[in-house]
Formats: C-alpha cells, sequence, structure tokens
C-alpha cells in the first residue's frame, strides 16, 4: 500500500495523527511527506501504525507513551510509563537555568535535580551547557522511575563526558548528607509534585488520570509539603543552593509568606496564567 492510499482511508478520521505516525513509523519529516506519497509501505509498519492509532485514538493512551519518546527542548529523550511525560512549560526552567549559568564562572559548579522523573531537567541542563557542571546528582524516590533515568543517561553519556554524574534514590535532598561539598556552587532544579489532589481529579483529562504515574503530580497531604520538607533539608545541611522551582502562581504567595526570613522568591517565568517557573536563594 502507498503512503496515499493510507490517508486516503476513511477508517482514519483524525488524519493529522495518522500522518504523525506514518512519519514515525517511516522516519520521514512532515515536510517530506507531501512528496513521499508514492512511497510503499510494508505490512508489517502498516500493523505497527494501525496498532499505533488505536492505542491514541480508542485507548486513549497518550502519544508519547505509545511512540517511547518525548521532545523537550529539542532533544528527544525515552519515556514510558514509569514516569510523568514531561510538559512544554517545564522547558522555561531549562531556559531561566542558561541565563543564570551564563553569568556564572565555570568553576566547581554543581547541579542538583530532585524528583528527577526521566531525567529531562538535569539532561537538558547539561546538555545546553556541557562543560559547566563538574558534578550532577539526580534524585528520585521510585526505583523503577529512576531506572528510566538512567537508561536516558546512558543514551546521552557520550556529550555528557565533562560531569561526574551520579544517580542516587532518595527522599528528595536527604544523599546530601552522604557527600562533600566544600566551596561549590550549587544550582538545584525541582519539579515536585505540586497539584492539590482535587484539582487532579476534577480538572486533569482522562488519559492523564488513567495512564500517568499519580504520586508524580499530587502530594495528597498537603500539596506544598515536598517543597517544605526540601527547604528544611536545606536548612539541616547548610547548603545554600540558587533553586529553580516550578509551582501554581498561588503557591509563591504562600512559600514567600512562609519562608520569607529565609528563602528570596523571585518569579522569573511564567507560562499561562497559572505556572510559575521561581528562582529561589537562600538569604
Ligand atoms: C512532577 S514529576 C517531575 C519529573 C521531571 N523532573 C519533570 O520535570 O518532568 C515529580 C517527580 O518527583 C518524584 N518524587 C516524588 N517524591 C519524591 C521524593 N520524596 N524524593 C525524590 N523524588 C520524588 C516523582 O516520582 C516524580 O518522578
Amino acid at each position: 500500500m502507498k503512503i496515499q492510499e493510507l490517508l486516503q482511508n476513511q477508517e482514519y478520521t483524525q488524519k493529522r495523527v495518522l500522518e504523525n505516525l506514518i512519519c514515525y513509523f517511516l522516519d520521514i519529516s512532515r515536510e517530506n511527506l507531501r512528496i513521499s506519497l508514492d512511497q510503499d509501505i510494508e505490512e508489517s509498519v502498516i500493523n505497527k501504525i494501525t496498532q499505533a492509532y488505536d492505542d491514541f485514538v480508542v485507548q486513549k493512551k497518550p502519544l508519547e507513551y505509545i511512540l517511547w519518546y518525548v521532545a523537550f527542548m529539542r532533544n528527544k529523550f525515552k519515556i514510558d510509563h514509569r514516569a510523568l511525560i514531561p510538559r512544554p512549560e517545564t522547558e522555561y526552567m531549562i531556559q531561566a537555568v542558561n541565563e543564570h549559568v551564563s553569568t556564572l564562572t565555570p568553576w566547581n559548579n554543581i547541579l542538583f535535580d530532585i524528583g528527577t522523573g526521566c531525567g529531562v531537567l538535569w539532561l537538558s541542563v547539561l546538555l545546553h551547557n556541557p562543560s559547566f557542571f563538574t558534578e550532577a546528582y539526580l534524585s528520585e524516590y521510585v526505583d523503577y522511575t529512576l531506572s528510566l533515568a538512567q537508561e536516558n543517561f546512558e543514551i546521552f553519556k557520550p556529550r555528557l563526558s565533562k560531569t561526574k554524574v551520579n544517580l542516587v534514590q532518595s527522599n528528595l535532598l536527604n544523599f546530601v548528607k552522604d557527600i562533600s561539598l566544600s566551596d561549590s556552587n550549587l544550582i538545584l532544579v525541582a519539579n515536585l509534585p505540586y497539584i492539590p489532589e482535587n484539582t487532579f481529579d476534577q480538572n486533569v483529562w482522562e488519559n492523564v488520570k488513567n495512564r500517568e504515574p499519580k504520586p508524580a503530580f499530587v502530594w495528597w497531604e498537603d500539596w506544598l509539603d515536598y517543597y517544605r520538607e526540601m527547604f528544611q533539608q536545606i536548612f539541616d545541611f547548610w547548603i545554600k543552593p540558587t533553586m529553580f522551582l516550578e509551582m501554581m502562581t498561588r503557591q509563591v504567595d504562600v512559600l514567600r509568606k512562609e519562608f520569607w526570613e529565609k528563602i528570596k522568591f523571585q518569579e522569573t517565568k511564567t507560562f499561562h496564567f497559572n505556572i510559575r517557573i521561581v528562582k529561589a536563594r537562600i538569604k
């Protein structure tokens, strides 16, 4: 069967999805699709396209889980049910870190990524600043999620040879008690679960609720407790990282009121009216 015939098949009502799947499975760009309409597609590839189309349109699986990758800051990262799918708004955090890094000297800088998920944050920061960090520590509480971050690390390792990377299974910053950080400049990125449970239950799309890991979004006892606990660890360990955090707009004010004596919060990026990227520094 030719691409043209598949595209004209009436059974596929969502043509945009079908086009994306054809491009993906035949490894052609969208620009080249129009000039490849006469290309033959093998039976085995048609079966893959049909299966993926059904998973997406009928089973309502997120496309990223079907294709096993997510595009983030122009890189492709492996993704599956073990981790939350990184969201476009989080790309603004990488931009904020890049702007901060451009003002510093590349000496003894250490990167922390807390709640690393599939690993997009620290990997993106290191890929954009390849010679800047001597070490990076990535902390994740859930072992199967950490295994996915490890797999992404293996993919990008050849491009990250300047940085010693440590993936640790840890409750937030608890791993700091076991390491030495003398004289280091610390940069911390964290996109911790911050969605109130009732928001998750009432306002989130069904395919997100049914397919992605709820603990990656929600902290159900108190929706800011992860950030509070992490700040307490920072005080206990006497470290002074410059932090880049993602949260909802109203949460910034809650934290500002609670921690005004010890932490300065600055909203650096806005996505939609509801999400903020916050730069936070210990006073
Ligand atoms: C919202 S996801 C963010 C994932 C990724 N950093 C991103 O921005 O796409 C939060 C991550 O924090 C992890 N997490 C939850 N509790 C944690 C804890 N106490 N310590 C470390 N990681 C935790 C979750 O398993 C999840 O992978």
